[in-house]
């Protein structure tokens, strides 16, 4: 993973939070996988568009051809930021859940009755209900089930499950409650191998590593951007023989070529764009807070990954001390792998053996830390490990930008409580 080595002095992470308006507030986030925080430079470049160009697209007049740039540059710098380039394009949408309903809709043009999809228990709805849904068409869901023991979805059982009749194969690479990470270049290869597509939720995992959605061969890549330091948008990735096969659910006169726009109904927050765009300016601050030089002044694919691998080592030492606290926690049961190393994301799962998870959440909160509890729509996961759902659990999930000391003090504030 971190090919850079992170001379990691308190200044470095100063720098880094002094980005992050909202960190001067008295509260400790800790509910990143719910959403990240966003960096001045993405907030202001939002306002930036909107009092400068909040014209519409496609015109020929100054603003407008700015505009068009704009959402243009969006979408290509967004590919190179998830990996796609040379395999695939990316297109954007409100949420990674409307973009995965939009596609499974997109499927079912191509489907027939008896077809089949498998979507996988550990999931966050927004990549099965999708697909489930289309049961109403004579299409077939298939669940490849979570072992409750391991808390992991098995490769040999999605190997049973396979048919010529599988068309998808819907699975997460990261659950937003297990935090383990998934191999998804080896579960696309089996899944390809029986002649699906898959489509990957990279949402859990994409604060928190580089994207790679070409190298691993997924077919469908998708992520949150509001996550990942940016606005409230999705954003999904598509190889090009997928995104060709597919005519779009855009109106009738839409071209089947046109794209991104057979896909994006509507089209997408133009201001959003724009704050997509700055996230390079953060990455790029990132990278000269290590003495990393910038080519030209604009970011490319090899600066994305020395700066997401970067923050990736930021990581690893507040996830290795909560999971270590955890873990050693006799009346705590930790939902998800116990590894504290790299196999996992820092999104820490738990139940409490007699507390509510709602009830720790709200004392944790009542000491300023926010930290979340619920099934955070893993409702199936919840179900399938015996998790009551009315409950679900209680999640702390840090981001680069958190610190050890925050850490020390939620483990304080936890040791008092549990
Ligand atoms: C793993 C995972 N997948 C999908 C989603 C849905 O993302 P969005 O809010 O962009 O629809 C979430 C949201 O929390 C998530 O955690």
């Amino acid at each position: 993973m971190a090919s850079v080595q992170a001379p990691v002095s308190d200044s470095v992470i100063q720098a880094i939070r002094s980005q992050f308006p909202n960190l001067s507030s008295s509260t400790i986030f800790f509910e990143n996988a719910g959403g990240s925080l966003m960096p001045r430079v993405v907030a202001d470049a939002m306002r930036d568009y909107m009092v400068t160009r909040f014209v519409q697209l496609g015109a020929t007049y100054k603003e407008s051809i700015e505009a068009t740039q704009t959402v243009a540059d969006a979408h290509a710098w967004i590919n190179t930021l998830m990996g796609g380039d040379g395999a695939g394009k990316t297109i954007l949408g409100a949420s990674a859940s409307q973009l995965c309903r939009m596609l499974a809709d997109c499927y079912l043009d191509i489907m027939e009755p008896g077809d089949e999809v498998i979507v996988c228990e550990a999931g966050h709805e927004a990549n099965v209900n999708p697909w489930v849904r289309l049961e109403r068409f004579g299409i077939k869901p298939v669940m490849w089930r979570i072992d409750p023991e391991s808390m992991r979805c098995r490769i040999e059982d999605l190997e049973r499950l396979l048919s010529d009749s599988t068309r998808v194969v819907a699975f997460p690479q990261v659950s937003n409650l297990l935090g383990e990470v998934v191999d998804v270049a080896e579960v696309t290869r089996v899944a390809q191998a029986a002649g699906a597509r898959v489509v990957v939720d990279g949402v859990a995992y994409a604060p928190h590593r580089l994207m790679e959605a070409a190298e691993w061969g997924a077919d469908w890549y998708v992520y949150s951007c509001y996550k990942v330091f940016g606005p409230h948008m999705g954003a999904m990735f598509g190889r090009d023989e997928a995104i060709e096969e597919l005519t779009g659910h855009n109106h009738f006169f839409i071209p089947k070529d046109a794209f991104p726009s057979k896909f994006e109904l509507g089209g997408v927050s133009h201001e959003g764009c724009a704050g997509l765009l700055a996230i390079g300016e953060y990455l790029k601050f990132v990278l000269e807070q290590i003495g990393e030089s910038v080519p030209n002044g604009r970011i490319d694919r090899a600066g994305i990954e020395k700066a997401m691998n970067f923050l990736a080592t930021l990581e690893l030492p507040l996830q290795e001390r909560l999971a270590d606290f955890l873990a050693a926690h006799p009346r705590v049961r930790v939902i998800g792998p116990e590894a504290t190393d790299e196999s996992r994301v820092a999104t820490i799962s738990f139940v409490h053996e007699s507390l509510l998870s709602t009830s720790i959440a709200d004392a944790v909160a009542a000491e300023g830390i926010g930290i979340r509890a619920g099934h955070m729509y893993s409702y199936r996961l919840c179900q399938a490990l015996g998790i009551d759902t009315s409950q679900g659990v209680a999640r702390a999930s840090m981001a680069h930008y958190n610190t050890v000391e925050e850490v020390d003090r939620l483990i304080e504030v936890l040791e008092r409580i549990l």
